[in-house]
């Protein structure tokens, strides 16, 4: 893929991850700078991860081609104010943040930026990422190409072409290893109810989310219920387990945190 200079402007936990998988995938470390407030994760970019660190900011963004604004939604109006100095025009901006529009980023930036929204998830760190993007009509197809490559290089990509179907995303995609980890997590705590040991639990959790997961991604053209289907007998120990699931509405409960998600993200857009 395209190599451009890449500034990550706040990395924290998710721009890390997107860091260390494009590392991973061959992106030149000297292409990638990180800019952090503090000098403690500089340090651990550059002496762990190998690729550019500072704490400044307009130095940070000023070379680079690209930049990430990795921040938490709430520190974003304060970043962008930091960098009014810097020339937006030539620059492609990927945005990371949940809750605020191409709209008021620009308003943010007090500039027309050129824009692509990025909805990526945890699990770009080992190159299992799910990454929804949205960009308005303004900016170029070479733009979205690299932007898709970007984030091909740390999972899977997903475009949308209504900026409102990212809150969606982040209902989908982006909040849901956490709903996978509490499911697990449950699993977990009951399996050591039944006596295995913390590590044997666990891995029996996580080889069976595993397994199960692979097995979804190796049969596309099978239904969900199809494969639920197929490893549940009749009378047999899953089903029980899935009446216990169906009787205290897992389903529904399901659709309901995914709909607060989605409801949250349309309100912090409002926040900030
Ligand atoms: N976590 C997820 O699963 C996830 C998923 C999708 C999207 N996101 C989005 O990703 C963004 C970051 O989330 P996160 O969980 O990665 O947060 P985080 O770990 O707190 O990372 C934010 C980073 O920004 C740095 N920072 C804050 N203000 C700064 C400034 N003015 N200049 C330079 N660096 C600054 C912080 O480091 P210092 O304190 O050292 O400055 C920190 O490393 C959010 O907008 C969130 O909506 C997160």
């Amino acid at each position: 893929m395209e190599q451009r200079t890449i500034a990550f402007i706040g990395a924290g936990n998710m721009a890390c991850s997107i860091i260390v998988g494009l590392l991973q995938s061959g992106y030149k470390a000297s292409r990638i700078t990180a800019v952090n407030r503090t000098s403690e994760r500089s340090a651990i970019f550059r002496d762990i991860h190998g690729i550019n660190a500072n704490e400044n900011v307009m130095e940070g963004a000023r070379n680079a081609e690209v930049v990430v604004l990795g921040v938490k939604p709430q520190s974003m109006e304060d970043l962008l104010a930091s960098m009014k100095n810097i020339d937006w025009s030539r620059k492609l901006v990927i945005s990371i943040a949940a809750g605020i529009s191409v709209s008021r980023l620009s308003e943010m930036a007090q500039a027309t930026l050129n824009l692509i929204r990025v909805m990526p998830n945890m699990p770009a760190l080992v190159g299992e990422g799910m990454s929804g993007l949205y960009a308005p009509d303004s900016v170029s197809n070479q733009d979205r190409v690299f932007s898709t490559q970007l984030l091909e290089a740390v999972g899977e990509v997903c475009w949308v072409t209504n900026e409102e179907e990212i809150n969606g995303i982040i209902a989908t995609a982006g909040s849901a290893p956490a709903y996978f980890f509490l499911f697990m997590e449950a699993m977990q705590i009951e399996a050591e109810r039944q006596g295995f040991d913390k590590h044997t639990a666990r891995m029996l959790v996580q080889q069976s989310a595993l397994g199960a997961a692979k097995m979804v991604v190796a049969n596309p053209d099978i239904e969900l219920a199809t494969l639920r289907n197929q490893v549940t007998s009749e009378g047999g120990s899953t089903a029980q387990a899935l009446n216990v699931f169906n009787k205290n509405q897992l389903s529904e409960t399901i659709a309901e945190a995914m709909q607060a998600a989605a409801r949250r993200a349309e309100e912090m857009e409002s926040l900030f």
